[in-house]
């Protein structure tokens, strides 16, 4: 009975491990399984977190360090692509200077990840979206900084 219970779990993995193979690059699978960069920021510079349409959130914290992105990660409750886009969008982030983060882009995402299949490219459109908003709000939150700084005269 347990040789068979087995048998019937390792053939369901075995099925899906084929199927996920035959959808999926083996980039996206390999950052999906073992991505970068999850977690978040104590006291983050930058935090964003974002809804898509379809319902997943992904969260983005960056810390910026004399205009570069020093540290930056990530979390979701989205599917295997999300958790593979915000990975990579992460990596790409790291260590550029805020202006070149900002130049992140889907195809960025999708170049690396070898493409995904259509029903999944809005996961990466979430996931530089979030960097995006990560970026505006630490770029909101050092115009308020500079704004309440009082002004030293000579
Ligand atoms: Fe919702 Fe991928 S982020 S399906």
């Amino acid at each position: 009975m347990d040789d068979n219970f087995d048998a019937l779990i390792a053939d369901i993995e075995r099925k899906k491990s084929e199927e996920e193979r035959r959808i999926y690059s083996e980039r996206t699978l390999k950052e999906a399984y073992n991505p970068r960069n999850v977690g978040k920021l104590a006291d983050p510079s930058g935090r964003a977190r974002i809804t898509g349409p379809c319902g997943d959130t992904m969260q983005i914290d960056i810390r910026v360090e004399a205009g570069r992105i020093s540290d930056c990660k990530f979390i979701t409750d989205g599917c295997g692509a999300s958790i593979a886009c915000g990975s990579v969008v992460t990596e790409l982030a790291k260590g550029e200077r805020i202006e070149k983060a900002l130049e992140v882009t889907e195809k960025d995402v999708l170049r690396v990840l070898g493409g995904l299949p259509a029903e999944n490219v809005h996961c990466a459109a979430l996931a530089v979206k979030t960097l995006r908003a990560a970026i505006g709000d630490y770029q909101c939150r050092s115009r308020n900084r500079s704004a309440s700084e009082p002004e030293i005269s000579a």
